[in-house]
């Protein structure tokens, strides 16, 4: 699987964390073995990774809650910022944190995906800063489920909405991994 390599080199170009970027790549998909629907029983019944009820109606969203959980539980993960990031990774979070954004990226773009426009995707997004990184690809994948007439998680809205809100940020030298030249 080719999302760890892109998180990696996405989060050492956005002066993201690489070692907590590699650890939530590395767990967020590990709980994705079966039909989406036998992961029912091992959602969380407590903490923060209960889903809600707007998750119920995603089964296909619902591995990363698990992995979260897993992760926190069985694997003695306690980085809040990894365990966000493996459990909201395909639908995004408000105030997403910066492990998070850029697993989101990575997940959609890397090597592997093969979606109709998935080149020109990359070529357009990857080069752009974390947030407008990450706004891109909350856009586009809103865009892409509206077309198929499906509904969309509004956590990924939210997400967008908040996102556009706080894309000047990546323009501010202030910002953490920006650097500033002057
Ligand atoms: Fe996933």
């Amino acid at each position: 699987m080719g999302v760890e390599g892109l998180a990696v080199t996405l989060a050492e170009r956005w002066g993201v964390d690489a070692e907590k970027a590699l650890i939530a790549a590395l767990l967020h998909d590990y709980c994705k073995t079966g039909p989406d629907e036998e992961l029912k029983a091992f959602l969380p019944e407590d903490g923060p990774y209960v889903p809600t009820k707007d998750d119920m109606k995603f089964p296909q969203l619902w591995h990363g809650l698990v992995a979260a959980e897993t992760a926190s539980r069985d694997f003695g993960v306690v980085d809040q910022e990894i365990l966000d990031a493996v459990a909201y990774h395909s639908t995004g979070t408000v105030d997403f944190n910066e492990i998070g954004l850029t697993l989101f990226v990575a997940d959609h773009l890397e090597p592997t995906r093969n979606f109709a426009g998935v080149s020109e995707t990359r070529r357009e997004v990857l080069p752009l800063p974390l947030y407008d990184a990450a706004f891109r690809v909350a856009e586009k994948k809103l865009e892409y489920i509206s077309r198929e007439g499906k509904e969309t998680h509004p956590k990924t809205r939210q997400m967008a909405e908040w996102l556009e809100n706080h894309r000047s940020l990546a323009g501010n030298p202030l910002r953490k991994g920006v650097v500033n030249s002057t």
